[in-house]
């Protein structure tokens, strides 16, 4: 559904010769108003974002969903998963609204996910659509500073679209982003306070033939300065082939 004009968002194509006139002209113009003069993004207005087709309940506890690592989940990471039936247990780190941990489950429908996130607020909002998916029986929500509450659990899979902002980049952060939860966002100094954190902890929670698909904005050759020794394959995306790693659990012996 379409929310702002009340139409089944398949129908929308039959519709666009109609003119908008009557109550849904003026929720319109009040929308418009709003979208101007708070600079909050449309999806917070809507309270929803729509993610490699799938639509999300969203409001100012998450950030808006975006991730680059939505479209690779849409194939199932094909070149680097044979079967999708091998994927059993699957980590989402930093889920915030649950967008990628419910397309990892829908992806691989045989699978376990857990979604971790530290901030209860987050974990409200993915509750929300958890149960609009109706994934509660094999998608369970956990609140933790990334790996902390999960014990020595391993997983054949761990995605994250981690907070990765620079300190600069936060400072010159355009009003629409400045909506969002700083925690969602804030990466420190370089932006990689809690990339280098996964690298660090995820050999310990990964299967032994485990994958970590990370995304990281725009620090590769940070990143790749920091562990010059780790054999990161980049991920195309529609963002270009450096926002999106992966690595297999052997190429985490070669950390540092
Ligand atoms: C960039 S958002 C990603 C949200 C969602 N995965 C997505 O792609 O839209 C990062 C999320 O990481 C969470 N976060 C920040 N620090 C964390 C930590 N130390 N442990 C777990 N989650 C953390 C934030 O609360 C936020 O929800």
């Amino acid at each position: 559904m379409c929310s702002a004009l009340g139409i089944a968002f398949d129908d929308l194509d039959a519709t666009l010769d109609r003119p908008v006139e009557g109550a849904p002209a003026r929720r319109l113009e009040e929308l418009a108003s709003r979208r101007i003069e708070s600079r909050a993004p449309l999806a917070y207005l809507l309270n929803e974002a729509w993610l490699d087709g799938h639509r999300f309940y969203v409001d100012e506890r998450v950030i808006v969903p975006r991730s680059h690592i939505a479209a690779l989940l849409g194939d199932g990471l094909a070149t680097w998963i044979e079967s999708p039936a091998s994927i059993g247990r699957i980590l989402d780190l930093c889920t915030g609204s649950g967008c990628l941990a419910i397309l990892a489950a829908l992806a691989f429908p045989e699978s376990r996910v857990d979604a971790a996130d530290v901030s209860s607020k987050a974990l409200a909002v993915a509750q929300i659509n958890v149960d609009a998916y109706r994934l509660g029986d094999r998608l369970r929500l956990v609140e933790s500073d990334l790996f902390a509450a999960l014990g020595d659990q391993r997983f054949d899979l761990i995605l994250s679209n981690p907070p990765y902002v620079d300190a600069e980049a936060m400072r010159r952060l355009p009003q629409e982003y400045r909506h969002e939860p700083g925690l969602a966002l804030a990466g420190g100094v370089d932006g990689l306070d809690i990339v280098r954190r996964i690298l660090d902890e995820a050999p310990d929670h990964l299967s032994a033939r485990g994958l970590l698909v990370v995304e990281i904005g725009a620090s590769r050759a940070g990143l790749e300065a920091a562990y010059p020794r780790l054999p990161f394959s980049w991920l195309a995306t529609a963002a270009g082939d450096d926002e999106v790693f992966l690595l297999h659990r052997a190429d985490l012996a070669c950390s540092g």
